[in-house]
C-alpha cells in the first residue's frame, strides 16, 4: 500500500519539493501550507502538486491540523517561520508552539503516525568548529558583539585565543541557537526528539545547510541569501555583504535536501538523531555574490559597509558523515545548482527589490548593527 506523508509548509521551497518527491516515489501526499503573506506575496504558487491534496491552514490551528494528520504514516514538518524578522514572539508561536501542539494532538488523538521528519536547521548551532594549531578541534561560542563592533571577524580559539580556521560541524558541536530564529530551531528539534522516545515514535531532525533553488521566495527579504543576492541583481542594485564577506556557509541545492528527507523518510537508521544535511564544503559569501552576477551576467561589485548582525556565525560547514552512512550523497553542485536557480528566477516577473526597506528596519530594531569608527 502506498505510504501517506503530510507534508507542513508543502508550498515552501523544500516542502514542495519533497512534495514532488514523494508523489514521484509513489507516495500519497498531503500539504499543509498557510501561504505565509512574507513568502507568498502573490498569493498560492503554481508550483504546488497536483497529485497532492492542498489543507490551506496554520500550522498553530489545533483542529485543522488534526483534520491534515488523519490516515497519514510520515509527517514531513517543514513549516516554520524563518530568517532574520523582528517579530520575535511570532517565532516562539509558529516554531515552537506550533510544532508542540502537533505533537500533542498526535498524542491525544492516539493517532497511528510511524515517523516524523523535523526540518532543524544548521541555525541551532553557535558558531561552527574550528581548528587550532595548538589545540586541535575546538568548539568556539558565538563571537561576542564588541569584537565584531571593533571589526575583527576571526573567530578566536576559545582556549588561548589564536584566530582559528574552520573544520566541518560534527553533530555533537554545542548547540542552543543564538538567534531568535536558531533558538526555536532549536526548540522544534528538541521536542520533537524527545517527545518521540517518549511516546515510541521514531524522529528524525534534519539540521539543514543554507537550501537553495528554484520556487525560494523572491519577496522574502529576511531569509535566503542566494535569491536575495540575485533579486538585488536583477533590480540593478549590489548585493549587501555583511561583516567583510569572507565568512563562509555550506549550500545544498534544494532537491538534494528533498532526497534527504526521503532516505530519513525509509531507513530507521537516523532514528531518535539529529542529523547534518549538507555539501560538507564552505563558501565564502562575496563568492556567492560573484558567481551569482556572473552566471546572471549583471557586473555589480558587492558592496561592504561595515555591517554586521550580532549571533551570526562566521563559518559553518556541516560535517556530513552521519548521513552518508546512510547512502546520502549531494547531486548537484554549486556551480549546476546556481545555474539551475538563475535559469528559473529569470523565468519570474516582476522581480522587486525588497531589501533595501528591509535593511532599514533591521538597522532600526538593532538587528543589524555597524563596526564603530
Ligand atoms: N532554506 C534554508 O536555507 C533552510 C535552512 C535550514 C533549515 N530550514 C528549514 O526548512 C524548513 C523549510 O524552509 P524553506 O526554506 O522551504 O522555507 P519557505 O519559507 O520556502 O517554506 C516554509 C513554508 O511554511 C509555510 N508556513 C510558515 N508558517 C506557517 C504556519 N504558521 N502554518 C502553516 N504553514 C506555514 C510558509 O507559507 C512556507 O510555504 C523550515 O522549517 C526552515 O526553518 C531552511
Ligand atoms: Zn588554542
Amino acid at each position: 500500500m502506498a505510504k501517506r506523508a503530510l507534508v507542513t509548509g508543502g508550498a515552501g521551497l523544500i516542502g514542495s519539493h519533497v512534495t514532488d518527491l514523494l508523489v514521484r516515489e509513489g507516495w500519497k501526499v498531503r500539504c499543509l501550507d498557510n501561504l505565509e503573506p512574507q513568502t507568498h506575496r502573490r498569493g498560492r504558487p503554481a508550483w504546488i502538486n497536483e497529485k497532492a491534496e492542498f489543507v490551506y491552514a496554520d500550522l498553530r490551528d489545533r483542529d485543522m491540523i488534526a483534520t491534515a494528520l488523519d490516515k497519514i504514516d510520515v509527517v514531513f514538518h517543514q513549516a516554520a517561520y524563518g530568517g532574520y524578522m523582528p517579530e520575535i514572539a511570532k517565532y516562539v508561536h509558529v516554531n515552537s508552539l506550533g510544532t508542540a501542539q502537533m505533537l500533542e494532538v498526535i498524542r491525544e488523538k492516539n493517532l497511528p503516525i510511524r515517523k516524523i521528519i523535523a526540518a532543524s536547521s544548521q541555525a541551532v548551532y553557535s558558531e561552527g568548529a574550528g581548528e587550532c594549531p595548538k589545540h586541535g578541534l575546538v568548539f568556539p561560542p558565538v563571537r561576542p558583539v564588541e569584537q565584531l563592533r571593533r571589526g575583527d571577524w576571526q573567530v578566536h580559539c576559545p582556549l588561548c585565543d589564536a584566530i582559528i580556521g574552520s573544520v566541518p560541524t560534527p553533530e555533537n558541536a554545542p548547540v542552543g541557537g543564538e538567534t531568535v530564529y536558531g533558538l526555536t530551531k532549536m526548540d522544534q528539534e528538541r521536542l520533537v526528539l524527545l517527545w518521540g522516545k517518549q511516546v515510541g515514535i521514531p524522529t528524525v531532525a534534519l539540521r539543514y545547510s543554507c537550501t537553495y533553488g528554484p520556487r525560494q521566495s523572491i519577496f522574502n527579504p529576511y531569509t535566503g541569501v542566494i535569491a536575495i543576492f540575485c533579486t538585488r541583481l536583477l533590480n540593478n542594485l549590489p548585493p549587501v555583504l555583511y561583516e567583510d564577506g569572507e565568512q563562509t556557509r555550506d549550500f545544498s541545492f534544494v532537491e538534494d535536501i528533498a532526497h534527504a528527507n526521503l532516505l530519513a523518510g525509509e531507513t530507521d537508521e537516523l532514528d531518535g538523531l539529529p542529523v547534518n544535511v549538507g555539501s560538507g564544503r564552505g563558501t565564502p559569501i562575496r563568492q556567492i555574490a560573484e558567481q551569482l552576477s556572473f552566471a546572471l551576467k549583471i557586473h555589480i561589485a558587492p558592496e561592504v559597509n561595515g555591517e554586521f548582525r550580532p549571533g551570526e556565525m562566521r563559518h559553518l560547514t556541516s560535517d556530513t558523515t552521519r548521513i552518508r552512512s546512510i547512502g546520502y550523497e549531494p547531486q548537484v553542485d554549486l556551480a549546476k545548482g546556481i545555474a539551475r536557480y538563475v535559469e528559473w528566477i529569470r523565468s519570474q516577473s516582476d522581480i522587486r527589490d525588497y531589501f533595501s526597506e528591509a535593511a532599514e528596519i533591521l538597522r532600526n530594531k538593532g538587528i543589524v548593527h555597524r563596526v564603530a569608527r
